[in-house]
């Protein structure tokens, strides 16, 4: 048995001195998709930010292990630099920071690299926008400005593609996104999981339509803190069809 790309044991997490997370068990081997599903509040975003190493999570107890290493302790550059991706979201508009140049400076930082010449990222990105059936104009556009969901969510998956993580962990947090914003995310973890067979991700949705696309290899469901279930795509059907609340009453 290989040593799991990720491993959570037993974690229980606090924001603001409250347990959110309260002992999740997750193994996640190299090469394969888990889709974590959940009602809102249940603790999804607290799980992936954690794993990042949100500064505003406390590991109380439990472990995080990356290939066997504790990374409890070590900062969020540390883990971006060992292979943890977590699509960065921004707030707000930065005004005058191209989708380029941007992916210039966050390849630069998880390679270790003072710099990073711009005809090469120019070349990567551009190979990567045709396979991802995207406008090559959008490398120009500026950040945030004027974005719609679907461009976040394509900005979100072009750093995933050339930042080249071990690990990725995708977070739906955008409410009222439109199905097909959901879907380039998707369509991406998939087009570049084809490229890189090897790679691991963990993607947050709400969306079990969304899980034909993204086709898991395992799916999770988290309520209150805990996973509560897990099993093949044919949780999803348990979803739609009744619900979060029949995970609810088993498990109380
Ligand atoms: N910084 C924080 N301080 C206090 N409570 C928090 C904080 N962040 C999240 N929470 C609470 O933790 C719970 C889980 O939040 P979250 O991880 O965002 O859930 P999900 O992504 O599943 O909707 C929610 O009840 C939320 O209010
Ligand atoms: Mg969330």
């Amino acid at each position: 048995m290989t040593t799991p790309l990720l491993e959570l044991r037993e974690l229980h997490v606090n924001a603001d001195d409250t347990p959110i997370l309260k002992g999740v068990n997750l193994t996640v081997h190299e090469g394969e998709v888990h889709a974590l599903m959940g009602p809102n509040g249940a603790g999804k975003s607290t799980l992936a930010s954690v794993i990042m190493g949100h500064p505003g999570y406390v590991v109380t107890a439990g472990q995080i292990l990356l290939r066997g290493n504790d990374i409890a302790e070590w900062t969020p550059d540390e883990r971006a630099r060992a292979g943890i991706f977590l699509a960065f979201q921004y707030p707000e508009a930065i005004g005058g920071v191209s989708v380029i140049q941007f992916l210039r400076q966050a390849i630069a930082a998880r390679k270790n690299l003072d710099e990073l010449s711009v005809l090469e990222v120019r070349l990567d990105l551009a190979e990567w926008m045709d396979r991802l059936g995207m406008d090559s104009s959008f490398a120009e556009r500026h950040l945030n400005e004027g974005f719609s969901g679907g461009e976040r969510k394509r900005n979100e998956v072009l750093q995933m593609a050339l930042l080249e993580p071990d690990l990725a962990l995708l977070d739906e947090t955008d409410s009222g996104l439109d199905i097909d914003a959901l879907r380039v995310v998707a369509h991406g973890v998939r087009t570049i999981k084809g490229a890189r067979p090897s790679m691991g991700a963990v993607v947050v949705t709400h969306y079990v339509k969304l899980l034909d696309e993204l086709v898991p290899d395992v799916v999770h469901v988290l309520v209150d803190g805990r996973i509560v279930h897990s099993g093949g795509v044919d949780v999803a059907a348990l979803i739609e069809r009744d619900g979060y609340e029949q995970f609810r009453l088993v498990h109380q």
